[in-house]
């Protein structure tokens, strides 16, 4: 674990930070440059084991890769597993489950990512209850309740809701929670086992700096067995070489695997993984917090609207700024290479990182108030952009 003053000597393990300021970690995070290598070690063995590299390490790697997330969330070896995305994993949950008599509800927040709330909203045979915050959540769990998939960090807001209440109630009446700690795990400490959630899932897209391909899927272990994924594949057999007729589940979480594994995004995401590992997300949290408070009370000075929590017990990494037409600011922001987002109806995202300086924050909101007071955002009104 590192001391937050120490961060600033990871930076030039990051080489797009020498080129742009880079507030986007909540949706793309910065590339270590170590990924690359381990692209060039995944050629390599590919190139010269050949068929061989499935014996030599691939095949296992969706366990052994998803052991080392387990370690950032909390997770004991064995229950973590990789998957594609979130919408995959979630997928999988969901496949265990069938409505038992009035048993037939979904019980999520309005604010879940899409790619969660479209996939229960497909379910013909579920009813699906829409609440506003976490404790419009926690008053409409009933026994009626199957799943309660939540968000620990609200992907708009960066609002960290309360897991831990909704777990609690959740399990008072027989439902599962599935946990989408995308936005979480990498910078506000999480543990899956203290907070008893059924399964959590996320990717490696953001704050792992992961990449793309490298969604993870944590199942309680004590649940692990019990549960009989209908989405399967050959991964999940117990004996996958056997080819036998009939499935047969793996022990654990493996029975949680699908088909042929995503190996290159696998070999890419452990690269990230192994930085937050070595700095600790304790010490990311707080550099984290001081990096949020900076933002926040530099838009309060510019007289800018944030809607992140201002509460550190529910502000995630996320600054959320609305700034009059922040399409186009956001336009004008990128081509003066500060690279940050924006979510309609919400405003800017800014995602600071471990390795961002409070120079760079301070430029970045001094860029953003000369670009509004200014009015040169004008000359970007009505062009869209998608990221
Ligand atoms: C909270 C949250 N969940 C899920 C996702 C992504 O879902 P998927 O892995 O299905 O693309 C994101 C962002 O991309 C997110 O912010």
């Amino acid at each position: 674990m590192r001391h937050v003053a120490d961060l600033l000597a990871y930076r030039d393990r990051f080489p797009i930070l020498e080129h742009t300021t880079y507030l986007i970690n909540h949706s793309l995070g910065a590339m270590p440059a170590a990924a690359e290598e381990r692209l060039a070690e995944y050629a390599h063995a590919w190139k010269t084991r050949g068929i061989r590299a499935w014996g030599e390490g691939w095949w296992t790697m969706p366990m052994t890769v998803g052991d080392q997330v387990g370690r950032i969330v909390g997770a004991p070896p064995g229950s973590t597993v990789m998957h594609q995305n979130v919408a995959i994993a979630e997928a999988i949950v969901l496949s265990c489950f069938r409505p038992i008599g009035s048993r037939d509800r979904v019980v999520y927040e309005r604010a879940n990512f899409p790619s969660v709330r479209y996939l229960y909203q497909a379910q013909p045979d579920l009813e699906v209850v829409v609440c506003e915050d976490d404790g419009a959540i926690l008053e409409a769990l009933d026994e009626r309740t199957l799943l309660v998939p939540i968000s620990h960090v609200l992907f708009r807001t960066g609002e960290i809701q309360d897991v831990a209440a909704i777990t609690r109630r959740a399990h008072e009446v027989g439902a599962h929670v599935i946990l989408d700690a995308y936005q979480s795990a990498g910078v506000v400490p999480l543990d899956v086992t203290a907070l008893g959630v059924d399964f959590a899932v996320g990717g490696s897209v953001k704050w792992l700096c992961g990449g793309p391909g490298a969604g993870w899927l944590y199942v309680r272990p004590d649940l692990a067995d019990r549960l009989e994924p209908t989405l399967v594949g050959w991964q999940a057999h117990a004996r996958p070489f056997a080819f036998e007729p009939e499935l047969e589940y793996a022990e654990g979480a493996a029975r949680f695997l699908t088909g042929t594994p995503n190996v290159p995004a696998l070999y890419a995401a452990t690269a990230g993984y192994d930085v937050i590992e070595e700095i600790g997300v304790d010490t990311i949290r707080a550099s984290s917090l001081d990096h949020t408070d900076l933002l926040i009370s530099l838009f309060d000075a510019a007289g800018f609207d944030v809607s992140s929590p201002r509460d550190h017990r529910r502000r995630g990494g996320t600054v959320t700024v609305r700034v009059p037409e922040f399409e186009a600011v956001h336009k004008e922001l990128a081509e003066r290479q500060i690279l940050c987002d924006f979510r309609p109806e919400s405003g800017l995202r800014l995602g600071p990182h471990f390795f961002t300086t409070s120079d760079e924050l301070r430029f970045a909101a001094a860029q953003i108030s000369e670009i509004v007071v200014s009015g040169i955002y004008e000359q970007h009104l009505g062009a869209t952009a998608r990221f």
